[in-house]
């Protein structure tokens, strides 16, 4: 299993004084070095961390692959397009959340975001949609043409009891293979540590995980590269 690792937060870090450190670039190039298969950044509309610069400067300098998280409205599909990710992860977006709270609404939305990943798709960018571990929301994804679903991890990573964990699991490994079926690449991400990452790395259908907040959390500790490989370990 591949790791993809969101910078998001060493952006917040630097967003805490509004200067130029930590840059969230230079995280992301150790991130490479320690094995990281792809960066992910998330531009969001209020640019609370990531910003216009972030990414342009990512996809200049990138080696592995840039996969900008973004909410599909007008304004930043404009930046996407002309800064050409190789993939978007299109996700819900509200601004008062503190992260990234469930998945996309899919079913309902397959005729905006069929024209969306048409757009993507012109530009030779991948689609990726972030999205709950249901049937209903896979089959609307594969309605879209999309390229890869990225399963919301968030509900198990949350859960407390064994019961709860378990019954979350199930729903991520059911789905992954229902995915899979549908001729669908597979990520997941949220939440993600390295006390419950082992379980989902079982999971043969699910390629990639994007990790954010614990390997950052971790890296003040430890550093930027050594978390990374501990986490690169752990999903291999
Ligand atoms: N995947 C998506 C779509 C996200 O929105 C986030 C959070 O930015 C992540 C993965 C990473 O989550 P975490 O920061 O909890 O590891």
């Amino acid at each position: 299993m591949n790791l993809a690792v969101n910078i998001d937060h060493v952006a917040t870090l630097r967003e805490a004084r509004g200067g130029m450190e930590p840059d969230p670039v230079h995280a992301a190039v150790l991130a490479e070095l320690a094995g990281a298969s792809g960066i992910v950044c998330h531009l969001r509309e209020d640019r609370r961390h990531v910003n216009d610069r972030d990414v342009r400067v990512l996809r200049d300098v990138l080696t592995t692959k840039l996969d900008l998280e973004m909410a599909a409205t007008p304004e930043i599909i404009a930046i996407a397009l002309e800064i050409v990710p190789d993939l978007v992860t299109l996700v819900p977006e509200k601004r008062e959340e503190l992260t990234t709270e469930g998945g996309l609404a899919v079913h309902g939305n397959e005729d905006y975001l069929s024209e969306v990943t048409k757009a993507f798709h012109e530009r030779g960018i991948l689609v990726s949609l972030f999205i709950e571990p249901e049937p209903m929301q896979i089959d609307a994804a594969v309605q879209c043409g999309v390229d890869i679903i990225e399963l919301h991890t968030g509900t198990y990573a949350n859960a407390r009891s064994r019961a709860g964990v378990k019954i979350q699991f199930e729903r991520i490994r059911a789905a992954a293979m229902y995915a899979a079926n549908a001729e669908l690449v597979v990520t997941a991400g949220h939440g993600l540590d390295l006390r419950n990452l082992e379980a989902i790395c079982r999971i043969p259908e699910i390629e990639e995980v994007s990790i954010g907040h614990a390997l950052v959390s971790r890296a003040l500790f430890v550093g930027f590269e050594q978390a990374v490989r501990e986490y690169v370990a752990a999903v291999s």
